[in-house]
């Protein structure tokens, strides 16, 4: 049994949920974070008295630097911090208020700030530690207008990330720095973003195949066993990825043909 202890932000749905689900059933020591108090006593009660849940609000420092300290007085140390928390808006960049702004920010970007500003001291002093980011592929391609200031977000999530791993590698070399970056995944996050696409896993949205939360969290699990710095979870974004950043404008002109057509 591989005994690590795991923090995990957003645990109470989703992507969160299958990760606490099947680390825990690997054996690691779990705390849980995220706002919805029965949700994440569920998501814990299933996994047994190994996952701690804690109320969290990942939009506050305070909260987040809890999570930490619950983690380390129940089980001593963390080997794993998982920022995963987030939401999407679907609003165009000319739609978009002020206030709408300023939450995606703070659940998105300052969120994962404050999980490496928290976290990344106690992984210097024991000189080991994983810290995954769980970005979006919109932080990579701004793939989806009306996803706006979530892509912008992420991108940020991607470019703090390196920075971090950066900053880190000559005089840590066992702290391992992660960026994910799923496509579409079939969780909550659509109906909480108000998007008016329902997904389904294993159904196609462009040129990318709608994946579960559990085969997103089956690749999560194997890059805390085999660390690497950015883990694409869709098979298709690779190749999109290098078709963007080869021709920014071609890209774009076969996005807006897809859009007419429908696809
Ligand atoms: N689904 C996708 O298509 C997709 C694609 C790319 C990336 N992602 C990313 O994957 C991560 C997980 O999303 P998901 O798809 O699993 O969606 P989800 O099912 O809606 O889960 C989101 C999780 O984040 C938590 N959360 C939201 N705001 C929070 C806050 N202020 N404080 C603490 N926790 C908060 C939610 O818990 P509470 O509501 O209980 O707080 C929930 O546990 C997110 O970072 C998302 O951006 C998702």
């Amino acid at each position: 049994m591989n005994e690590k202890v795991t923090v995990i932000t957003g645990a109470s749905s989703g992507i969160g949920e299958a990760l606490a689900k099947q680390l825990g059933a690997k054996g690691h020591r779990l705390v849980l974070g995220a706002r919805r108090e029965n949700e994440l006593k569920r998501v814990a009660g299933g996994i047994g008295s190994n996952a701690i849940p804690v109320t969290t609000d990942v939009t506050r420092r305070k909260d987040v630097e809890h999570l930490k300290d619950v983690a380390l007085e129940r089980f001593g140390h963390v080997d794993v911090w998982v920022n995963n928390a987030g939401r999407g808006i679907t609003k165009s960049v000319m739609e978009l208020t002020d206030q709408e702004f300023d939450e995606i920010v703070a659940v998105v970007l300052k969120s994962v700030f404050y999980g490496m500003q928290t976290i990344v001291p106690h992984f210097q002093e024991r000189g080991q530690g994983h810290l995954i980011n769980v970005s979006s592929f919109l932080g990579r391609v701004p793939l989806i207008p009306y996803r706006s200031i979530y892509s912008a977000m992420k991108s940020a999530v991607n470019v703090l990330t390196a920075n971090l791993r950066v900053d880190l590698k000559a005089k840590y070399p066992r702290i391992h720095v992660s960026t994910v970056m799923p496509g579409v995944v079939d969780t909550d996050f659509q109906k909480v973003a108000g998007s008016p696409f329902p997904v389904r896993a294993g159904s196609t949205l462009g040129p990318q195949r709608v994946q579960s939360a559990n085969e997103v969290a089956v690749q999560i699990v194997s890059l805390i066993d085999h660390p690497v710095a950015e883990l694409y979870t869709n098979p298709a974004a690779p190749e999109l990825a290098q078709q963007y950043f080869r021709d920014v404008a071609l890209f774009e002109e076969s996005m807006l043909r897809r859009r007419s057509s429908g696809n």
